[in-house]
């Protein structure tokens, strides 16, 4: 296949973070502060990216607030040209500070909210006060005017305030909300018993979310993240392996996925050794599952491969044992009932406990 320039890059800036969510989509074993790339290596890496074809960057972590110099970076990022959007837990901004990234140009945030109260979300952030700072950070953006998305990650404990996420949405005055219920991966493999919502709640979440698509028309937009545990067909991973994005890790490994790592065999270039290009066009870890060819059946002869590549490779080794098996979330996986029994007994594990992610070093 002709390959793509990537249209988006993820730069997780750091793994350090104030809160300590379940389901964080950072690898169990998190990368250490002294490994992380310096200032000047991150704004070569986003000038390499805009040469190689990116058009947005996300800001993400970790808590990218966490960085003393995110302004720079963000200034770097606009210099360079691109569409930059911090992916924030709010912890860690001050006015003071998104006035000075207003004026280094960023263009976007996207404010995560753990809960619709304060109860339920500094119990899931792991964070006594999170919710109150984060609702006056809200306030901030609203008043400097920063266009906003709201990133609610639904799960078995809050999906019962969806209604109320989305009327927050419209308050906060965000243009786009993203509701996305847990995908199982990092921190969230281990919390699966926590976290796996029952097929009523992810049916009455497909439900809220269609009426509420209508409700809002021409008011707020509705990004939808099913529950793929409880799904027919799987979704098309990061818009197809190696095609649309890649990701950057804070030590400067350049992945496929946030979850690439847990795919032991491949090995991953870094920034540091490499021009961003030449990882990208020729690197093992993006050529392996490129495209389709590497699919088995029954993805080879279904129509739908091309819609969705056979689904996630990260899932696919999660649960069949193998990246390239076709996506058990797909009906017609050898490993189907598998995952709807993992789904039915993890979502019925009344006692179960969280295990909140660890600091960064
Ligand atoms: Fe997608 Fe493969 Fe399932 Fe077809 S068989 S829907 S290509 S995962
Ligand atoms: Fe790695 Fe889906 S998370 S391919």
């Amino acid at each position: 296949m002709k390959v793509p320039a990537p249209l988006a890059m993820l730069a997780e800036l750091t793994h350090r973070c104030p809160l300590s969510c379940p389901y964080c989509s950072n690898p169990v074993e998190l990368a250490a502060r002294s490994g992380e790339l310096t200032t000047e290596e991150w704004i070569s890496t986003f000038k390499q990216a805009a040469d190689l074809g990116v058009l947005q960057l996300h800001l993400s972590g970790g808590e990218p607030a966490t960085r003393r110099d995110l302004t720079e970076l963000v200034k770097g990022a606009r210099d360079a040209g691109l569409y930059t959007n911090l992916i924030t837990s709010g912890i860690g901004l001050t006015e003071k500070r998104m006035h000075e990234l207003d004026a280094a140009g960023l263009d976007h945030i996207q404010l995560s909210l753990q809960g619709t109260d304060a109860e339920m979300a500094d119990r899931i952030g792991g964070y006594r006060g999170g919710y109150e700072r984060k609702m006056q950070v809200a306030g901030w953006i609203k008043d400097i005017g920063f266009p906003l998305t709201l990133n609610a990650v639904l799960h078995r404990q809050n999906l019962h305030q969806l209604s109320r996420a989305l009327e927050m949405a419209v308050e906060m005055g965000a243009r786009r909300i993203e509701v996305a219920i847990v995908q199982f991966y990092g921190w969230a493999m281990l919390n699966r018993n926590v976290l796996m919502p029952t097929r009523e709640q992810a049916k009455e979440a497909e439900r809220i979310v269609s009426q509420a698509r209508e409700d809002l028309k021409g008011t707020l937009v509705i990004d939808f993240v099913p529950a793929d545990y409880h799904s027919d067909y799987p979704k098309r991973c990061m818009g197809g392996w190696g095609t649309t994005g890649l990701n950057i890790a804070p030590d400067g490994q350049v992945l496929p996925c946030h979850a690439a790592q847990t795919i032991k065999h491949l090995k991953f270039e870094n920034v540091r050794d490499k021009p961003l290009a030449d990882i990208w066009y020729q690197s093992d870890a993006f050529n392996t599952y490129r495209g389709t060819d590497f699919l088995p059946e029954p993805c080879q002869s279904c129509d739908r491969k091309k819609i969705d590549f056979g689904g996630c490779r990260c899932q696919a080794l999660a649960v069949a044992g193998d990246a390239s098996a076709t996506d058990p979330v797909c009906v017609k996986s050898p490993f189907n009932d598998k995952m709807r029994a993992l789904a039915e007994d993890f979502s019925a594990d009344e006692a179960a406990e969280i295990t909140y992610r660890t600091a960064a070093g």
